[in-house]
C-alpha cells in the first residue's frame, strides 16, 4: 500500500515534470519556427512586416509584404563567411525612396509595353507611361509599391502573398487576384510560385526583380561573374529597349552564353550593357534549369529554374551610386545583376511572341526557382 504522503509527492512530481516538458516544448516550437515576423512600419495606411524564412541549414531569406520584396538571402561563401547574395535594405524607408525595383515582385506586366498601349480584341488600353514613352514594370505604382496581404505557413519556410489589382489600375482591364508563394527549401532554393485570375481579359507577366552579387558585397563588380544561359536566340531591342519583334540567333554575338562567359568579357560591345530578353531553348513548360551564375572568389553558384519562355538578363547598367546600401556603400553600375524569368517584353503588341493574355476562367500559373550553392572545389 502507498502512503498518502507518497501519493501526494508522486502527483506533485508528475505535475512539475509535465509543466517542465510543456515549457520545453513551447521553447522548442518558438526556436524552431520556420517563419518569424517583425513589424516593419506603415505605408498607405497599412501595416508592413518583415518575415524571416529559415531552413534546416540555418540559411535565411527575408521578405517584406511591401512590394513582396526579398530583402536579403544570407548564405555562406566557400570559407563559411555569411553574407547576402541579394541587394536590399534593412528598413522600409530604403524601399519607400523608390530604388529600381530591388528584390520586388513585378506586375501586372514585367518589363516594357511599347508606348503603354495594347489591344485586346477591339478595345485599346492606355497604360501609365513611366519609362520615357513606354510602360515599365506595371506603371507608376506597380506591384512592387503596394502592400500585399501575407500569411506565413505553419510548418514550412513558406510565405503566401496575395493582392487584388483592381480593374483600371495603372490602365489595365479586369480585377486581377494574384497569389505568390515564396518557399525556402532545405536545399537552399527559393521557390516562387505565381498564380493569378481575372474577371475580364487582361495581360499578365509576373516576375521577381532581385539583384544578385554572389560576392555578397556591392564593392565588388559583377563583371567577373561567369554566366551561362540556355538560350540560342534573344530579342533585339530599339533605343527605347522595346523588342523589334525579331528573334535573333545568339551565335557569333556577345549574347551567346550557351557556354559560360565572364559578364565583362564582351559587355563593351553591347550598347548600354546587357538588358535583353533571352529566348530560352527549353522544351515544354516544365520547371527547367535555364541559367547558371558563378563567382570563383566567393565560391558561390546561383542556378535559375523556370517554367517561363524568357529570361531578362540586366547587368545593372542604370545603377549609378545614387542608392546606398544600409551600411552606406554606393550601389554603382554593374555591382549587381538581375535574371528575371518572364514572358517577352511587349508581347501584347507582338503577335509572334508567346501570348500573355489571360481570360476569365483561366489560371495563370508559373514557377521560378533560384538555388544558391557552393562550387565544387
Ligand atoms: C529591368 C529593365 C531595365 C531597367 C531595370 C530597372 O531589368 O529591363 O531596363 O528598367 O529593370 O532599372
Amino acid at each position: 500500500m502507498y502512503s498518502f504522503k507518497t501519493i501526494v509527492i508522486t502527483v506533485m512530481m508528475t505535475t512539475i515534470l509535465a509543466a517542465c516538458e510543456s515549457g520545453d516544448q513551447k521553447k522548442e516550437t518558438t526556436a524552431d519556427k520556420k517563419v518569424t515576423k517583425v513589424a516593419w512600419g506603415e505605408t498607405d495606411g497599412k501595416q508592413v512586416d518583415l518575415f524571416t524564412l529559415t531552413n534546416a541549414n540555418g540559411v535565411q531569406v527575408k521578405i517584406t509584404n511591401y512590394g513582396g520584396t526579398v530583402t536579403s538571402w544570407v548564405t555562406p561563401d566557400k570559407n563559411g563567411n555569411k553574407s547576402s547574395v541579394i541587394l536590399g535594405f534593412d528598413s522600409l524607408s530604403g524601399y519607400l525612396a523608390k530604388p529600381p525595383y530591388f528584390g520586388a515582385l513585378i506586375g501586372r506586366y514585367g518589363n516594357r509595353i511599347g508606348k503603354g498601349v495594347f489591344k485586346i480584341d477591339t478595345a485599346t488600353y492606355h497604360l501609365a507611361t513611366n519609362n520615357g514613352a513606354n510602360h515599365l514594370h506595371g506603371g507608376n505604382k506597380g506591384f512592387d509599391k503596394v502592400v500585399w496581404d501575407a500569411t506565413p505557413a505553419d510548418n514550412s519556410a513558406s510565405l503566401t502573398l496575395t493582392y487584388l489589382s483592381k480593374d483600371g489600375e495603372e490602365g489595365y482591364p479586369g480585377n486581377l487576384k494574384i497569389t505568390v508563394v515564396y518557399t525556402l527549401t532545405d536545399d537552399n532554393e527559393l521557390l516562387i510560385d505565381y498564380n493569378a485570375e481575372t474577371d475580364k481579359p487582361t495581360v499578365v507577366n509576373l516576375t521577381n526583380h532581385s539583384y544578385f552579387n554572389l560576392t555578397g558585397d556591392v564593392s565588388n563588380t559583377i563583371l567577373n561573374h561567369q554566366l551561362q544561359i540556355s538560350a540560342d536566340k534573344y530579342t533585339p531591342v530599339d533605343t527605347g529597349l522595346i523588342p523589334t519583334g525579331e528573334l535573333n540567333e545568339v551565335k557569333g554575338t556577345p549574347f551567346d552564353f550557351l557556354q559560360p562567359h565572364k559578364i565583362g568579357e564582351r559587355i563593351a560591345s553591347v550598347d548600354g550593357g546587357y538588358d535583353h530578353n533571352f529566348v530560352l531553348s527549353r522544351k515544354g513548360t516544365n520547371l527547367e534549369l535555364v541559367a547558371t551564375l558563378s563567382d570563383s572568389v566567393s565560391g558561390r553558384k546561383l542556378e535559375v529554374f523556370t517554367t517561363e519562355p524568357g529570361l531578362q538578363f540586366y547587368s545593372g547598367n542604370f545603377l549609378d551610386g545614387k542608392f546606398k546600401t544600409s551600411d552606406g556603400k554606393p550601389i554603382n553600375q554593374h555591382t549587381a545583376l538581375c535574371l528575371e524569368t518572364q514572358h517577352f517584353p511587349d508581347s501584347p503588341n507582338k503577335p509572334n511572341f508567346p501570348s500573355t493574355l489571360l481570360k476569365p476562367g483561366e489560371k495563370y500559373h508559373t514557377v521560378t526557382k533560384y538555388k544558391v550553392s557552393l562550387l565544387k572545389q
